[in-house]
């Protein structure tokens, strides 16, 4: 939510800040600029639109700059306009700030500056933070760049990540994280920082993730990190880690867009997710991040997960699968509302947090309330270095490789092979057979290559949605293991085609929702092969009977003619079905959305990694 770069070095800036922020664009897309200072001055270009814009507003010129802050934004104060678009800076034009969070006193902070004769020229909470500073450093000559940044942040409340510039201090930027992530890039004389390493992973792979309450001064030989709470810790170098990717893994590699990339990834992203994790001889799971010994899982009397959209759906998956094959109570709920609900926390139960990005704000929320309280939590995430993972201490990592398409795909598949590999770990410290662990490995073995099968109908999948794509509603119906993949389906298709799709329990169906069925309200059905294929098959014929058109997608046969339209899945061991059910249902979503001439990894109003409440 909201992207930002900073860059100093011996380079031209401006380049390795547009790049940078084309990389963060999945961040936000409503505005976007960039500050350098050049010969002594600020040098600032912003533009409402997207990182491309700027890119045109600058021209191919070589810029004078070798230092410089940028901004891709997700607006929350404020219009997205040109004023709105960060940086902000000083009425004096001396210091310019990106901000990606929200400051909460803002308003407090502003009336205050206001009332002192200080006159803003932006809506923005971010405004007030450029003011602060500037007057701080006017107070006193002494005063570093980084010691106003500390005076300044001990008044604001809220959340950030933030960098700043300083027309009198061109040799250093000074950063600050709260609550958004926040990662410095060290080069050869030359430093970078971002939101995350997309951003660098072109210039370098040694990194350091900064912590919460910790401000850096970055010059391009060195830069060293402080802390907010009076510097406690004392001036310190961190031991930088080696991102596990490459400026390849960002590329669109021939795809058009990364979500259908994305969706052409997962056969790979699971076969990565299942590789030195199987074990054939015990039949059962290895996962080396979970620091539980089998005494600790045998105690284990609940698991619950925690996430946010599609990973409190993937929880939903894994709480199936957990009961399944573990026979222990388990459920999952959102982040976002057990964060303020009070919940009971329970000691006996295994909290586990589910995220792609492992930055969402209610996620993290949730597990530092749950931490407050006593509470046993490990992270599922896909991101290393992350917020949440970090906060977890353990935990599963998920493989998925990065994931840039606003719409979760390979991650949310692989969120559900994890759950699967851990249920299979619960299960077999308890009841699950040898011979039912075994049917489980060869069918977490299995699934790379049908979902490469699934694949492979992508036309007949994509002619499908097209006939369908113009609705104005649709229903995504299921029950039991096929309810969270209807959930999941009606998600994609609502976040990318802005379709209304409501995913509904198949038997909730005459209680109420049938009442909307008509011609045109098509309904997706998931018809997996369990107990209740009758169950489902009825469910289709109530819809029929009142004009509604179904397309079926289904791992068994249905009569002829039942539906308007059908999607075969491939047959597979049945709890891990509906990981191979959501593939269809991300390429209908895609193909519905294309044909409508959506923007398709942008969809409007939304962004990749949502930092804020
Ligand atoms: C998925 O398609 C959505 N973009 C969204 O629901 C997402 O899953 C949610 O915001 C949680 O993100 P996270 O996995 O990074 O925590």
């Amino acid at each position: 939510m909201c992207g930002i770069v900073g860059y100093i070095g011996k380079r031209d800036a401006t380049p390795v800040l547009v790049e940078g922020l084309h990389r963060l664009e999945y961040r936000g897309y409503d505005s976007a600029g960039l500050a350098v200072i050049a010969r002594g001055r600020l040098q600032l270009t912003k533009t409402a639109g997207r990182v491309q814009d700027l890119r045109d507003k600058l021209g191919d010129k070589p810029g004078k700059a070798t230092v410089g802050i940028g901004h891709t934004r997700w607006a929350t104060h404020g219009e997205p306009n040109e004023t709105n678009a960060h940086p902000h800076t000083d009425a004096g034009h001396r210091i310019a700030v990106v901000h990606n969070g929200i400051i909460e006193n803002a308003e407090a902070l502003r009336a205050q500056l206001t009332g002192e004769g200080v006159r803003f020229a932006t809506e923005t909470d971010t405004e007030c933070l450029a003011h602060l500073v500037a007057r701080e450093l006017e107070a006193s000559d002494e005063a570093t760049l980084e010691e106003a940044v500390v005076a300044t942040l001990r008044r604001v409340e809220g959340a950030y990540g933030l960098a700043f510039l300083d027309t009198k201090n061109p040799d250093q930027l000074v950063v600050a994280r709260n609550g958004s992530p926040l990662v410095l890039g060290l080069g050869e004389s030359e430093m970078f920082v971002a939101s995350d390493v997309a951003a660098l992973v072109r210039y370098t792979r040694q990194v350091i993730y900064l912590d919460d309450g910790e401000v850096a001064t970055i010059k391009a030989t060195d830069y060293h990190t402080t802390t907010l709470a009076g510097g406690a810790a004392g001036n310190s170098v961190k031991t930088p880690t080696v991102v596990d990717a490459d400026a390849d893994d960002y590329e669109l590699g021939g795809f058009s867009d990364y979500m259908r990339k994305e969706i052409y990834e997962q056969p790979d992203a699971i076969r990565r997710a299942v590789m030195g994790r199987l074990d054939e001889r015990f039949a059962t799971a290895k996962l080396g991040g979970v620091n539980l010994d089998a005494r600790e899982l045998r105690n284990i009397k609940r698991v619950k997960f925690l996430g946010c959209g599609s990973a409190y759906y993937a929880g939903q998956m894994g709480a199936a699968l957990v009961e399944e094959l573990a026979r222990i109570p388990a459920d999952a709920e959102p982040a976002s509302e057990f964060r303020y609900r009070s919940p009971v926390v329970d000691p006996d139960t295994l909290y586990v947090a589910v995220s792609q990005s492992g930055e969402t704000s209610d996620t993290l929320m949730a597990v530092q309330e749950l931490k407050r309280k006593g509470g046993q939590v490990m992270g599922a995430v896909n991101v290393v270095g992350s917020a949440i993972g970090r906060e977890c201490g353990h935990g599963i990592f998920l493989h998925a490789g990065p994931e840039v398409a606003v719409a979760s795909t390979k991650a949310l598949t692989n969120m559900v092979v994890n759950f699967a590999l851990l249920s299979l770990l619960l299960g077999r410290v308890r009841d699950l057979s040898a011979a039912h662990g075994t049917r489980v490995v060869n069918g977490l073995r299995n699934l790379p290559s049908q979902v490469a099968g699934i694949l492979n109908a992508e036309a007949e999948i994509a002619a499908i949605a097209h006939r369908y794509a113009e609705a104005e509603h649709m229903f995504f119906i299921g029950r039991v293991r096929g309810w969270p993949v209807a959930r999941e389906g009606a998600q994609k298709l609502k976040e990318i085609s802005y379709v209304h799709a409501e995913a509904y329990q198949a038997g909730e169906l005459k209680h109420g929702p049938l009442a909307l069925i008509q011609h045109e309200m098509p309904s997706v059905v998931v018809i997996p092969a369990d107990d209740l294929i009758a169950k489902n098959i009825s469910t289709v014929e109530q819809i029929k009977a009142r004009g509604g058109p179904v397309i079926a997608v289904t791992s068994v046969e249905i009569p002829d003619g039942l539906a308007d339209a059908t999607i075969r899945v491939p047959r597979a061991e049945p709890e891990l079905e509906p990981i191979l059910f959501n593939i269809p249902l991300q390429l209908f979503a895609y193909h519905a959305a294309a044909k409508l001439g959506r923007d398709i990894d942008k969809p409007r109003n939304l962004a990749k990694s949502v930092t804020v409440e």
